[in-house]
C-alpha cells in the first residue's frame, strides 16, 4: 500500500513505495536539510510508537530524533523483555493496545511478516523498522538518499552489495529499490554459505536484472560506484561455530581499495563489527557516518507523508 490520499498509510516493503513517491520522500528531505527550522512544530500533538522487539541504536533513535525534530512526541519500549510480550501478549494486541496510544508506529520483530500482521490489527499507520531477515524498508530509503546525495542520481550504477546476503534484510530492501532505476547492475559478494536467498534471485530476474555473484571482492572492486558492506547477521544463524567460521569473510581496509575507482561510495547500514577497517574511515570514500545523518532526515520526511501532513 503506497501512500495514497484518504487511505490507511503504511510501509511494510519498499515498492509500497512507488519510484514518484521515493523521489518526493527525497525531495521533502532535502528541504528539511535546508531549512531544518521550517519544520519544529508541524508534528505538534501528534505521537509515535517505537516498538523494537529486536535490539537497535540508529533505526529507534533516528525514528525518535526525527520524530522530536518535527516537535512530536514519542513512546514505545527497546526490548521485548519489557513489554507484555514477555508475559506472552501476542504482536496483534500488542498493536491493537499501542494504536490507541499513538499516531504512527515504528515496530522491529524478529519474525518475518510481523509487520504486515500488525498492519491488520490497527488503523494507525505501521512502519516496518525490520523484520527477521527479510526486509527493513527505512534503512533502504536511507541509502537511497544517500545514494541521490552522493553521485546525483539513483541509475546508471553498479552496487556491490558484500557480507551477509542471506540474512541481511537491508541488502534484500536495496536490491528491491535499485532494481527499479535505469541500468543498474548488482554484483553480489558472498561466501557461498551467506548467498542471497533463492526468492531474491527468482525477483532480479523476474525484473530483468543484471546480477552475478563472486566469492572475493578484490575480483570486482574496480568495477564498482558503490560498495554496500553488511555485517554478518549473528542473531540468525542456527550455530555458533559457523558464525565463527564465516564473521571475518571480508574485512575491508586500505590495500582491498588498491584498485577502487576514485569516486566509489562505501555505505554500511551499521553496526559495524570487523568488516570494515577504521582506517577506512577516514577516506573520502567513506559514506557510513554521513549515512546515519541522512537516515535522521528522511524519516522525517516519512513521518510527514504517512501523517497525511503538507
Ligand atoms: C541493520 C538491521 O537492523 O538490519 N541495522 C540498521 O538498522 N541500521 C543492519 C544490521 O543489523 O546488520
Amino acid at each position: 500500500m503506497g501512500i495514497k490520499e484518504n487511505e490507511v498509510r503504511n510501509l511494510i516493503k519498499i515498492t509500497d513505495l512507488s519510484v514518484e513517491e521515493i523521489d518526493e520522500l527525497i525531495g521533502i528531505a532535502n528541504d528539511i536539510i535546508a531549512d531544518p527550522e521550517a519544520y519544529i512544530d508541524i508534528c505538534h500533538g501528534k505521537i509515535m510508537a517505537t516498538l523494537f522487539f529486536e535490539p537497535s541504536t540508529r533505526t529507534r533513535l533516528s525514528f525518535t530524533s526525527a520524530m522530536m525534530s518535527l516537535g512530536g512526541q514519542v513512546l514505545g519500549f527497546s526490548e521485548a523483555a519489557s513489554s507484555s510480550a514477555a508475559k506472552g501478549e501476542s504482536v496483534s494486541d500488542t498493536v491493537r493496545t499501542v494504536g490507541a496510544y499513538s499516531d504512527i508506529i515504528a515496530m522491529r520483530h524478529p519474525k518475518e511478516g510481523a509487520p504486515l500482521i500488525a498492519s491488520e490489527r490497527t488503523t494507525v499507520p505501521i512502519i516496518n523498522a525490520g523484520d527477521g531477515g527479510h526486509f527493513h524498508p527505512t534503512q533502504t530509503l536511507t541509502d537511497l538518499l544517500t545514494i541521490s546525495e552522493v553521485k546525483g542520481h539513483l541509475g546508471d550504477m553498479t552496487i556491490g552489495l558484500c557480507g551477509d546476503l542471506c540474512f541481511g534484510r537491508t541488502v534484500h530492501s536495496l536490491i528491491e529499490a535499485m532494481m527499479r532505476y535505469e541500468n543498474v547492475r548488482f554484483v553480489l559478494i558472498s561466501p557461498r554459505e551467506l548467498r542471497i536467498p533463492k526468492y531474491m534471485r527468482e525477483l532480479m530476474d523476474s525484473n530483468g536484472a543484471e546480477w552475478k555473484e563472486v566469492e572475493r571482492m578484490e575480483d570486482v572492486m574496480s568495477e564498482l560506484d558503490i560498495l554496500y558492506m553488511t555485517r554478518v547477521q549473528r542473531e540468525r544463524f542456527f550455530n555458533e561455530e559457523d558464525y565463527v567460521r564465516l564473521k571475518d569473510s571480508y574485512i575491508l581496509d586500505m590495500d582491498k581499495l588498491a584498485d577502487a575507482k576514485e569516486d566509489l561510495a562505501i555505505l554500511h547500514p551499521l553496526p559495524r563489527v570487523n568488516e570494515i577497517a577504521v582506517e577506512v574511515d577516514d577516506d573520502p570514500r567513506a559514506k557510513y557516518f554521513d549515512q546515519v545523518l541522512y537516515g535522521r532526515y528522511i524519516r522525517m520526511a516519512l513521518i510527514l507523508r504517512l501523517l497525511g501532513i503538507k
